[in-house]
């Protein structure tokens, strides 16, 4: 039990929440990077790249135009009208503007349709690996996470057999995320139509749909579950935000649409909460969404190139399994032969925890161990950084693991 002076003790809720894993290892590379020690990281969660001009002239004007005060706690109508117009121009989906709530970024938007969703007992299905935030935020509900391993020889996708085996009585929701974080990993239209046959099986369970990295995407074009299933629109949520597709993860800027009961439910906690994003963001957000997508896609191809080169680099490494991922900026790939083998200091390597501290103690790479997301087998190396970097990372990467022994 933990207490901060002899009376107060921290809840049992936070004290049953365990800290983002991804954050921990880049706050260790920064920090080693502050030292003098030279560091390349594979561990962030970021593009590299800049937020286009025009979104952020956008926020400019929003500020010397005095766009300074609250908004709707739900966001500016014309965002929301934007999103609306864009899920049914790029997505095929008709979610009108009412059923769309702005947030401080997707992260908030998963945790607060968690929040609305998940009572006490409830279960939701999270395929791992998994976005290290799933598990806890069902955890700070009262929910219990079910993670349900998937392979490597599936590309680490969910199967309908496995979905079907998971699901319980108490089975509230399923999370699907796609393109993955960690894995890179889309799910194809027939893959999601076999999930929805299943789904339909069970209508009591609601479907979060987390198309963050929605923009990346190399192979073919993104595809949620409502192209495949329409037929779900009334038990799904989708899950975005503006973060990854146009790099603006420092301007807090995300989205759930769904569902209008579940919207409004999401609303109440927000406005309670935290109330709308930043009005200046949500300015740029417009901008974002009405204006054009060309950095977008020149950003998509520089990930592509960088995909290729990685995916190439990690397959010449001997005991090193990797496929290559089809969208988002991370691969995934599987380390555990090096498990058992000793650091030239004499230190055994037993998990991706312990392979992971080595690369950025000895060799100066950060990356995320798989243990994190629940894939113990793996390791996620993000290649949002630049191909010089990269090229020099490849370079120790190889170094450290041929020095395994
Ligand atoms: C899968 C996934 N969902 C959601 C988020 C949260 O994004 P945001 O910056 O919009 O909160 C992230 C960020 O790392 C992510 O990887």
């Amino acid at each position: 039990m933990k207490n901060f002076n002899s009376l107060i003790m921290i809840s049992k809720r936070a004290q049953n929440i365990s800290p983002s894993e991804t954050l921990k290892i880049s706050a260790k590379a920064k920090q080693l990077a502050r030292e003098g020690v030279s560091v390349i990281s594979l561990s962030a969660g970021e593009p590299d790249f800049k937020t286009p001009a025009h979104i952020c002239n956008a926020a400019i004007d929003a500020i010397t135009g005095g766009f300074h005060g609250y908004t709707m706690n739900t966001g500016i109508p014309e965002l929301r009208e934007a999103i609306s117009a864009k899920l049914m121009r790029e997505n095929r989906i008709n979610i009108p503007a009412d059923q769309i709530v702005l947030s401080n970024g997707a992260k908030q938007s998963i945790g607060f349709t968690i929040l609305a969703a998940i009572d006490e007992g409830d279960e939701v299905i999270i395929p791992a690996p998994y976005w290290v935030s799933y598990p806890e935020m069902v955890k700070l509900a009262g929910g219990t996470p079910v993670p349900v391993k998937t392979l490597f020889a599936n590309d680490y996708k969910l199967t309908p057999e496995q979905l079907e085996e998971a699901i319980t009585p108490k089975t509230k929701a399923l999370i699907l995320c796609s393109p993955s974080n960690p894995t890179g990993s889309c799910y194809t239209r027939s893959e999601l139509k076999d999930l929805a046959k299943i789904l339909e099986k069970y209508p009591h369970i609601l479907i979060i749909s987390d198309e963050i990295y929605e923009y990346i995407v190399f192979d073919g074009e993104h595809t949620s579950i409502l192209n495949a299933a329409p037929q779900l629109i009334d038990r799904t949520v989708i899950i975005n935000g503006f973060s990854k597709g146009f790099a603006m993860t420092g301007w807090r800027l995300g989205y759930m649409a769904g569902p209008k009961p579940l919207v409004d439910a999401v609303a109440n906690i927000q406005s309670q909460e935290t109330s709308a994003p930043s009005t200046i963001s949500q300015m740029a957000g417009i901008a974002a969404y009405n204006g054009t997508m060309k950095p977008v896609e020149e950003m998509r191809i520089a990930f592509k190139e960088r995909r290729d080169f990685v995916v190439k680099e990690l397959r010449s490494i001997e005991g090193v399994e990797c496929f290559s991922p089809s969208g988002a900026f991370y691969v995934f790939p599987d380390i555990h032969v090096f498990f058992g083998r000793h650091t030239p200091e004499g230190e055994k390597i037993n998990t991706s925890t312990d392979l992971s501290l080595y690369l950025i103690d000895q060799h100066g790479i950060a990356t995320v161990p798989g243990d994190a997301f629940g894939e113990p087998d793996g390791i996620r190396l993000s290649y949002a950084v630049s191909m010089e970097d990269l090229k020099e990372a490849m370079a120790r990467l190889k170094d450290g693991l041929s020095s395994l022994n």
